[in-house]
């Protein structure tokens, strides 16, 4: 067998940890899928006391995440920190100036500094993976790249924030008002003691920005999107719709249009036969119109540490199996 991919993991958090405890704990499997062994040589985090539940005495603790990159003997970095800007930001561009791949669930990071990464990434031949960072278990990323590759996309709709599908469906379920469904998603975990990011639209405008990249154009931002978020949703609203055979959505919508994109987050009338009304709870959906395939939806648990860190590992894995 080759020899070892040695990683660098930063943070370990929700999703930090899970890849960690699953690279440990499955690590036969993951070498034979791979080609190779997987080893997460050095870690770091802020607080190196805190109990991560998985054994990670065999790496190695780096105060300072930035610095991971820079380790000899680290072959790859797995970014899991999270901030558009700060250690994230910066442990990327030093990953990338060294040549080495950087695998990232982070969003915003890439929604605001797309550009000069990738240019970077050209520059020092480092790949940038970022399977993770839009509708965590569900592989669109490579359902983009590479199974729909040869087509010509016209139009990308989702649900790509799981909160705001929840509080939207459990208000329609259960007429509740957006107030009590919101503290009740905090309360199990599905929010986050701020909700701004999720419940405003920014969460899924910087992913629709990652797809919208994607499938249309690189040059893309999420200033380009109409961004509009679900705090005005009342349960009159929902009734009102579910009389006219309707419900609502936070939809994200890249779509081509006669003279560029148009791009918007906000909430949608959708028929309830329309794939997205049938996506419930905190689960994720991408519909994709494209010739020659023409449409094509994927549904899936978008966000939790066991779905974020499947998408995690197919990279570290297309990785391995690489370099
Ligand atoms: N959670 C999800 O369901 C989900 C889904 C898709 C994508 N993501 C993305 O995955 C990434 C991680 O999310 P998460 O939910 O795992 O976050 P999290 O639970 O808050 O964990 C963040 C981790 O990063 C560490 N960290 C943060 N800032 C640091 C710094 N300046 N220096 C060193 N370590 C630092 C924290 O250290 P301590 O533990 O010591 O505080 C923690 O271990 C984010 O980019 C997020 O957008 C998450």
């Amino acid at each position: 067998m080759k020899s070892p991919l040695r990683l660098g993991l930063a943070g370990l958090g929700t999703v930090g940890a899970e890849v960690a405890r699953q690279i440990i704990e499955h690590q036969d499997m993951l070498a034979v899928q791979a080609g190779r062994p997987i080893v997460i040589a050095a870690v770091s985090a802020r607080d190196p006391k805190k109990n991560r539940n998985v054994d990670l005495s065999a790496a190695a603790w780096v105060e300072d995440p930035v610095q991971l990159a820079m380790r000899p003997g680290i072959d790859a970095v797995v970014e899991l920190m999270g901030g558009a800007k700060g250690a994230a930001y910066h442990l990327a561009q030093s990953t990338l100036s060294t040549g080495k791949p950087l695998i990232t669930a982070n969003k915003g990071m890439l929604a605001a500094h797309w550009n000069e990464l990738f240019d970077m990434s050209a520059r020092y031949s480092a790949p940038i993976m970022f399977e993770a960072s839009v509708c965590g278990g569900i592989p669109v990323i490579k359902v983009l790249r590479e199974g729909l590759s040869g087509n010509r996309i016209t139009r990308i709709e989702g649900i790509l924030n799981g909160t705001c599908n929840y509080i939207l469906s459990t208000m329609d379920a259960t007429g509740r008002s957006f107030a009590d469904v919101l503290a009740e998603a905090q309360a199990k975990g599905y929010a986050e003691a701020d909700p701004t990011l999720d419940v405003d639209g920014w969460d899924a405008a910087h992913k629709l920005t990652i797809l919208g990249k994607l499938a249309f154009d690189a040059s893309v931002t999420t200033e380009q999107i109409a961004v509009t978020g679900i705090r005005s949703i009342t349960t009159a609203d929902l009734k009102g719709a579910r009389e006219d055979g309707m419900t609502i959505r936070l939809v994200a919508r890249a779509e081509k249009a006669p003279h560029g994109l148009n791009l918007r987050v906000s909430p949608m009338h959708l028929p309830l036969e329309h794939p997205l009304a049938a996506v419930t709870g905190a689960m994720n959906a991408v519909t994709i119109k494209a010739e020659p395939v023409d449409v094509c939806t994927l549904i899936g648990p978008g966000a939790g540490a066991g779905p974020t860190a499947s998408a995690v590992l197919a990279d570290i894995i297309d990785i391995a199996r690489k370099i």
